[in-house]
């Protein structure tokens, strides 16, 4: 009897339940975009890049980060990405790592072309132009896929409109891992809108430091020796001539972040333009 009643209550619950896979997903004015992959390049076998459409409603500033993901058990698996492509361009570059039992890289590694994935509506960060105030130099510090930002920034005509010079500093463990950032800047020197600018003022400084290579300091070992540092990019570091952005490792950011603290550099953002900002580069 008691079993009956349940079944019954159950009953007059259950009608309203649409089956999930026939249920049309409830799509808020948030919810991300469905953008189609146009290209993928992997790298190593733990780096690849992709490039997918672009909405038209979808702004960014060169250098900010979006949340990117896919469709994963009928739900959308996340994960913050840097857009690798500049803000002009009309389709989005991502620079990612492959983590084997990652929720998303794992499954994000095997996208091919005409596939869909997820793409967050709004881009924020503080690797922003605006966030530093006019100097000399600009000078980009990324260790493994925290050159993404840069790769987006250093294709933005702006950056070399506001700085004289823009050097790119990016380290990674093996020579393998350099061939995103190599093959890019080895290609804007032909790129019509930027071409130009970069031949003038674009600096790559690339090093690897568990392989022989011409480069093979650690960026802290770098900054740690003025002369050094003069010796790869034409100055020693200071708050007088330069503005900083840093986009690596957790640790990397920390020891990095404590030499500019004491060569004197203060952290700035949109609302407070300074001379440092910083983000973290984003696995998984
Ligand atoms: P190293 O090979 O000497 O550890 P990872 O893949 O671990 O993020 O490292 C990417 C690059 O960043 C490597 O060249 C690594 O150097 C370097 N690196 C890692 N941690 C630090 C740190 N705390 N300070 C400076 N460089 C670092």
């Amino acid at each position: 009897m008691a079993h009956g009643m349940a079944s019954k209550k159950l009953k007059v619950d259950k009608p309203v339940t649409i089956p999930a896979e026939t249920a049309p997903a409830p799509k808020s004015a948030n919810a991300p975009t469905e953008e189609t992959v146009l290209s993928v390049r992997h790298y190593t076998d733990r780096l690849f890049s992709f490039r997918t459409t672009r909405p038209p409603s979808f702004r960014f500033r060169s250098g900010e980060f979006v949340m990117i993901g896919l469709t994963v058990d009928g739900k959308p698996l996340l994960r913050a990405y840097s857009v690798a492509s500049p803000a002009w361009d009309d389709t989005l570059e991502f620079y990612s790592i492959k983590v084997p039992d990652g929720p998303l890289t794992s499954r994000l590694e095997k996208i091919q072309p005409g596939d869909v994935v997820l793409l967050g509506r709004k881009a924020t960060g503080t690797l922003i132009l605006d966030a530093l105030t006019p100097a000399k130099r600009l000078i980009m510090f990324a260790t493994g896929t925290g050159i993404a930002p840069f790769a987006s920034l250093i294709r933005d005509p702006d950056a070399y409109e506001r700085f004289d010079e823009v050097i790119l500093i990016h380290t990674c463990r093996l020579k393998a891992e350099l061939t995103y950032g190599l093959d890019l800047v080895a290609s804007l020197k032909e790129d019509p809108l930027v071409g130009e600018m970069v031949a003038e003022k674009l600096k790559h400084v690339a090093s690897c430091t568990r392989e022989d290579y011409a480069v093979t300091d650690r960026i802290t070992a770098m900054v740690d020796q003025p002369g050094r540092f003069a010796a790869l990019t034409g100055a020693p570091l200071s708050p007088d001539t330069d503005r900083v952005m840093i986009c690596g490792s957790l640790g990397m950011n920390v020891d990095l972040r404590a030499r500019l603290d004491a060569l004197g550099f203060q952290e700035g953002s949109v609302a407070n333009p300074g001379q440092v900002v910083v983000e973290k580069a984003f696995v998984g």
